[in-house]
């Protein structure tokens, strides 16, 4: 709900539990007077008493001309600018027709409705959408002017109340008589009124993406941004802010996020009166916009939530948040299928027999759709060649893809494809008719990541053959699902088409990425798209948008997904995680896990097996099957139910699962180390009925012989030699129960 309050001059954004208030400052300055729990009467009195009191100007700051009182630098403000006297991080830099930067943006009126931003769909980006049939949205657009040249900035709120989450963007009219040019826009600023944080951030490289990382806020400038072009897996733009000093520590604390996939930042400041700044937009870094006359630029839309009830409940609320308004509605609350890949079983060396093999298999344990993984293309048995030559290699399926989809299809099981549409190999039919579609800068060395190149998305033609080639692919070979990798970070950001406006190329980029998504996703509406680049460097709201799950990390060892999953589950549901059982040793640790353990971690999220189903022995494909029953009795759970987690004294993990209705939870133990003797672990469910009764079972669980090694000798009558025939064969055909 949205209140204005014209005699107090306060804008009231009410959810469920947490109250959002706005006060226009005297000459017309937007202040943020409060963001947290629910104020049910915003009246006189309770504004009186957040208003801030100023007693005179502070020794050489700079005041307000209208009010000595009154210095910039120390109100907490919705949106900042240059030259006024605030010296905090600002969230705008313009270059205005006068050539300066200094800006003055003051309020001049204001409109409200319902539902979500009316120009969402002409922004060329994703939003948080409005769900099915959620009504209880509204919409405030707080139109702020610039003194001298009338520039407008809008400031604009949404407010999704059910969900706990207002989201917010800036618009910037250039209603001017010439061209500006905007240095830095974010999509939002919120100023709170004192300093006591930690942030938690999410960051990695590749294959140890989105670990939790937790600072304590001191004086100064905190970043987490990105700037290999993508979200990244370095510093994912989700963050989190959690109060640790007074009554409501541990659990006053807010999220904040950004639904793009490029260039991010995100930064905290302790400024010197104690308060906090925080914005969050498109990175600086690397942007530049040359905004002509009487056009537009619309920031992405920035999201935030605020809970008294700690961090664990935040990231709930983004679970639901993003299950219902970013997710689109055709997948909502929808099982995913139980995949197998390729890719770690065969890499590039596969034909039709052996991925036949693979597939029956596959079919034979319960898994539901096939993928076919990079190398079915051109001439491509290694990463050297071939991207953007998007027709089937016949030789190694044996046939077109429309029939090697067939075949998959007559065996009971849907068919997925990989793309890297994004790309160009410097070896292939496209670069050779192509060259200057290829990102690089003229007369300058062009630096490749996995022997690739970007395709220059901000072209009109390069789009249009993408768009027509992965198509006409998903048409003719009736795929079910595709997989959407992209496997470099940018550089050589240059295009023949800018000009002089090369600034402008990595957002240029995106929008022309969020071009061929709506081309080649929303046009295929039946496929489910998994967004994949190198494993998880792209985990963003953008991808969601189009895609409801993403490839989690390229790092499937069992132990290091407890950090990736558990850290990427603080803002984003497991319905969203791609995570498969693959082959031990495995292929990035060596480690050697439980095929068990392997599925425990794996089962939470949109589960798949990568490894070579067919050398499953006997007692291990009986494993699998029970596995995948398993799975799919509690899939609802696992995808779209709360998550708990917790770590105990002794390092072991907790994951738990409730369903929305209560009846169901599952709960695992994940015990990092064997220890001896222990003491024992206490596990405390949470999130269930306290006025039901449950009854609790193990999913029974089997350990190989092989894993006894020559201690097996104690138990047995005929002595088994430690990697011997008859352990071989043993094992081959019987487990413990574990
Ligand atoms: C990177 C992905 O993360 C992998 O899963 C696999 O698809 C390879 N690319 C294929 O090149």
């Amino acid at each position: 709900m949205i209140e204005y309050n014209e005699k107090l001059r306060c804008y009231h954004l009410q959810t469920k539990s947490t109250s959002y208030i706005i006060h226009i400052l005297g000459k017309g300055y937007v202040e943020n007077l409060y963001y947290g729990k629910k104020i049910n009467s915003v009246n006189d009195e309770s504004i009186n008493a957040l208003l801030e009191k100023n007693g005179t100007g502070y020794g050489n700051s700079v005041v307000c001309p209208e009010d000595a009182t009154c210095t910039l630098d120390s109100v907490s403000l919705e949106y900042s600018f240059e030259g006024t006297g605030d010296y905090r991080n600002l969230p705008i830099q313009i270059v205005m027709p006068g050539g300066e930067t200094s800006a003055e943006f003051i309020s001049t009126g204001y409109t409200t409705y319902k539902g979500i931003f009316k120009q969402c769909n002409t922004t060329g980006m994703p939003y948080a959408h409005a769900g099915i049939n959620d009504e209880a949205i509204e919409t405030l657009e707080i139109i702020t002017k610039d003194t001298k040249t009338g520039i407008i900035c809008k400031l604009v709120y949404t407010v999704y109340e059910k969900c706990d989450v207002i989201t917010r963007r800036v618009v910037i009219d250039n209603v001017s008589n010439s061209a500006i040019k905007i240095n830095k826009i974010m999509s939002m600023q919120l100023d709170l009124p004192d300093k006591h944080y930690r942030m938690y951030t999410y960051d990695g490289m590749w294959a140890r993406e989105r670990m939790q990382h937790i600072k304590q806020l001191e004086s100064g400038i905190f970043v987490n941004a990105s700037t290999t072009g993508s979200s990244s897996n370095r510093h994912n733009p989700y963050i989190m802010l959690e109060k640790n000093k007074g009554r409501e520590a541990f659990k006053s604390c807010y999220a904040f996020n950004l639904i793009y996939s490029g260039n991010h930042y995100e930064a905290v400041e302790v400024s010197g009166y104690d308060k906090l700044r925080i914005m969050s937009g498109i990175n600086p870094d690397k942007f530049e916009w040359t905004l002509d006359k009487e056009t537009e630029f619309v920031t992405p839309e920035a999201i935030m939530s605020y809970s008294n009830e700690g961090v664990e409940m935040l990231s709930q609320t983004m679970h639901r948040f993003i299950n219902t308004h970013i997710i689109a509605n055709r997948w909502q609350g929808k099982e995913r299928p139980v995949l197998i890949n390729n890719w770690e079983a065969t890499y590039f060396d596969f034909n039709e027999a052996r991925l036949m093999k693979l597939a029956r298999a596959a079919k034979e344990v319960g898994i539901e759709l096939f993928v076919l993984d990079d190398g079915w293309f051109g001439d491509r048995n290694t990463d050297k060649t071939s991207l953007g030559d998007w027709n089937a290699n016949e030789r190694k399926l044996g046939g077109s893809l429309a029939t090697f989809s067939r075949k998959i299809e007559e065996l009971g099981m849907k068919f997925g494809l990989w793309f890297e549409p994004e790309m160009i190999s410097e070896e292939s039919e496209l670069y050779k008719a192509h060259p200057d579609w290829a990102v690089k800068v003229p007369q300058r060395t062009t630096y490749t990541g996995r022997n690739q190149l970007f395709l220059d998305l901000t072209r009109t033609e390069v789009r249009d053959y993408v768009v027509d080639i992965v198509n006409k692919n998903i048409k003719e070979a009736h795929i079910s699902y595709v997989k959407w990798d992209m496997n470099r970070h940018l550089t050589d950001a240059y295009s023949l088409g800018l000009g002089s406006r090369q600034g402008e190329f990595s957002h240029r980029y995106i929008l022309g990425l969020y071009d061929l998504f709506e081309r080649i996703v929303e046009e295929n509406p039946e496929v489910l798209f998994e967004g994949c680049s190198s494993g998880g460097n792209r985990f963003d709201l953008g991808i969601l948008y189009y895609m409801p799950q993403i490839w989690t990390s390229d790092d499937t060892d069992a132990n290091e997904r407890i950090d990736i999953q558990q850290g990427t589950a603080a803002g984003y549901p497991l319905s969203t995680m791609g995570a498969h059982v693959s082959a031990v040793p495995n292929h990035q640790t060596l480690r050697n896990t439980s095929l068990e353990t392997r599925f425990n971690v794996a089962c939470f999220g949109a589960l798949g097996y990568e490894l070579d189903v067919t050398r499953l022995t006997k007692a291990e494909k009986k494993i699998v099957i029970n596995q995948i029953e398993f799975y799919k009795e509690y899939r609802k759970v696992f995808l779209y139910g709360d998550f708990y987690y917790e770590e105990l004294d002794d390092g072991s993990i907790v994951w738990q699962v409730v369903s929305s209705d209560k009846n169901v939870s599952v709960l695992m133990l994940y015990q990092r180390l064997a220890r001896v003797n222990s003491a024992h672990a206490v596990i405390r469910f949470a999130g269930l009925d306290k006025d039901a009764e449950y009854e609790i079972t193990n999913r029974p669980q089997s350990i190989s012989v092989k894993q006894f090694g020559e201690l097996v000798n104690q138990v047995t009558p005929v002595h088994i030699t430690e990697a011997g025939v008859l352990q071989s064969i043993i094992n081959k055909v019987y487990m413990l129960d574990s």
